[in-house]
């Protein structure tokens, strides 16, 4: 096991994979070991899988069906994706504020976006503590609104796979955001 500990897919993300357009390529930003790259690589779809360190999806780079790119999202250059489009955009416990304008762009109309990450009050069950890691209340809400379409939102502490404080949004873009 490398250094994502947790190699099955996210319940939200699972639970939603379905509104996800079949033909849309799937964003599964900040990826990791690509537990969702790899459940939508199963689902026939076709992938794009980022993080700052892709040596865990390593083996992916042979998939026809994927793309790996190695990239770091916090360097200050735009993003480095500004110019696709996805029918779907994966984040799971992956935050970094400025990004949110760019991945509302990235959703082609009909498109998904299926994020899940830590909040505040996390800090009483481990890592991450740090603020800038941590939702506010209420923030993924705030993040898309007048954007996308929200469909389900949840904000709870979760029991499993360990005791985590998150937010968890699922959005659809239901027109083409300029
Ligand atoms: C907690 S892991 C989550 C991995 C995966 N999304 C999942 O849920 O299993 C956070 C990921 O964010 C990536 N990451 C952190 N900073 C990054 C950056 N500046 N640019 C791109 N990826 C970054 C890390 O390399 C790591 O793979």
């Amino acid at each position: 096991m490398g250094r994502h500990a947790i190699s099955e897919p996210s319940d939200w993300v699972a639970r939603f994979a379905d509104l996800i357009p079949s033909a849309g390529t799937v964003l599964d930003l900040a990826c990791g070991a690509g537990r969702h790259s790899r459940l939508f690589l199963a689902r026939g779809s076709k992938v794009v899988a980022l993080d700052i360190d892709t040596s865990e999806v390593a083996d992916l780079a042979a998939n026809p069906m994927a793309e790996v790119i190695e990239a770091d999202l916090e360097d200050g250059r735009p993003f480095p994706l500004q110019n696709r489009q996805f029918g779907g955009i994966v984040v799971s416990r992956y935050l970094y504020r400025p990004l949110f304008p760019a991945l509302i762009g990235a959703l082609a109309p009909g498109g998904i976006l299926i994020y899940e990450t830590f909040a505040k009050g996390n800090e009483l069950f481990g890592r991450p503590r740090n603020p800038d890691h941590l939702l506010n209340p209420g923030e993924l809400l705030d993040a898309v609104r007048g954007h996308l379409r929200v469909l389900a939102y949840e904000d709870l502490t979760l029991d499993a796979p360990r005791p985590a404080a998150v937010q968890r949004l699922c959005a659809r873009c239901e027109t083409a955001v300029p």
